[in-house]
C-alpha cells in the first residue's frame, strides 16, 4: 500500500512566460509560444496540486525574467533550511534573489546564497535521507560540498551527459523515499553504476518517455503527477501501485520544462 503525504509547493504564474534566449538544446526563439496557454496549462497543474490536498503558494512573476515559471530552480529547501540558487545564465540570474526574498519575507530565516552555481531542485532531488546532486551542465560540482555541509545530508554526486536533459529533474525522478525512476543514457557510467547501487528496484523510463520530460514529475509516495505523453511510465507507475495523474505543459516545454520544473517543494520539518 502507499501512501500520499500533503506537500507544501511554490509556483510562479507564467504571466511573463516566453522564450526569448536559448539556453538549452529545447529552447528555439524563432517558435512562436502561446503565453495564455502556457498559464491555463500551468492553472491546471495548480487544480490539481489543490485536488491532493497539497498547499500551493506562489511567487510574484517578474516581467523581465520569462524563465521564472520554473520554480524548483530557485532555492533546494530541506529541514526548513534553504539554499538559494545562484544561476549559470545571466538571463536567469535575477531569479534568486527573487527567491532569496520570498522564503525569507515567507517564514524561512535559515537561509543562504549559494557560493558555486547551484540551480535549485534542478540539480537536486531529496530522496529519503540522501540529497541526489546533478552536474555537467547547469550546477558546479563544488555546490555539492556546500550542500552537505549546509543541510548536513549526505550528497550523492551524479553526472549528466546528455545535454537535452541538463538538469537531474529532467532525467530522474523521486517517487517515494526509497523509489526513483531514471532515464540511464543521461548519466556518465559511473553515475548510472551509483543508481544501479543504490535504486536497484528503480523504474527506468524510455527514450519515448524520456523526451516528453515524463521524467519531470511530482510524487507525494502515491499520486505523481506528470506530463501526460508518458504513457509507457505511466503504466509502470500503475504496476507498481502508484497512481500516475498526466497533465498537458507542451507551452512550457518548449522551454525545456515541465511539471517538476514547475514546482519548488519547501520543507519546513526538520
Ligand atoms: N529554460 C529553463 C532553463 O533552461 C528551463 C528550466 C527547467 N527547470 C528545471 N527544473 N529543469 O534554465
Amino acid at each position: 500500500m502507499r501512501t500520499a503525504r500533503a506537500r507544501h509547493y511554490l509556483m510562479c504564474r507564467p504571466t511573463y512566460f516566453d522564450v526569448v534566449y536559448s539556453i538549452n538544446p529545447w529552447m528555439d526563439p524563432a517558435k512562436p509560444v502561446d503565453t495564455p496557454l502556457a498559464i491555463a496549462q500551468w492553472e491546471r497543474l495548480r487544480e490539481v496540486y489543490l485536488s491532493l490536498g497539497h498547499t500551493v503558494d506562489t511567487i510574484d512573476p517578474v516581467p523581465s525574467l520569462p524563465d521564472m515559471v520554473f520554480a524548483a530552480n530557485g532555492a533546494t529547501v530541506v529541514d526548513g533550511r534553504a539554499l538559494v540558487a545562484r544561476f549559470r545564465d545571466a538571463e536567469r540570474i535575477a531569479e534568486g534573489p527573487a527567491y532569496h526574498n520570498w522564503l525569507r519575507d515567507n517564514g524561512f530565516p535559515a537561509l543562504r546564497t549559494a557560493a558555486f552555481v547551484n540551480e535549485g531542485e534542478g540539480d537536486y532531488l531529496l530522496a529519503g535521507d540522501w540529497l541526489l546532486a546533478g552536474t555537467g551542465f547547469r550546477s558546479d560540482p563544488r555546490s555539492h560540498d556546500e550542500a552537505q555541509e549546509y543541510f548536513g545530508r549526505p550528497v550523492i554526486g551524479l553526472t549528466l551527459v546528455d545535454p537535452d536533459y541538463y538538469h537531474l529533474d529532467t532525467a530522474l525522478t523521486v517517487l517515494d523515499e526509497t523509489t526513483v525512476a531514471y532515464y540511464p543514457p543521461a548519466f556518465s557510467p559511473g553515475s548510472r553504476a551509483v543508481l544501479e547501487r543504490l535504486f536497484p528496484d528503480a523504474l527506468l523510463a524510455t527514450a519515448a518517455d524520456a523526451e516528453v520530460f515524463g521524467l519531470n514529475a511530482t510524487s507525494d509516495g502515491y499520486n505523481v503527477v506528470l506530463p501526460q505523453n508518458a504513457t509507457e511510465l505511466a503504466g509502470q507507475l500503475r504496476e507498481r501501485g502508484f497512481n500516475p495523474i498526466g497533465v498537458d505543459l507542451s507551452e512550457l516545454l518548449k522551454a525545456g520544462g515541465s511539471v517538476k520544473c514547475c514546482t519548488l517543494e519547501l520543507r519546513r520539518d526538520a
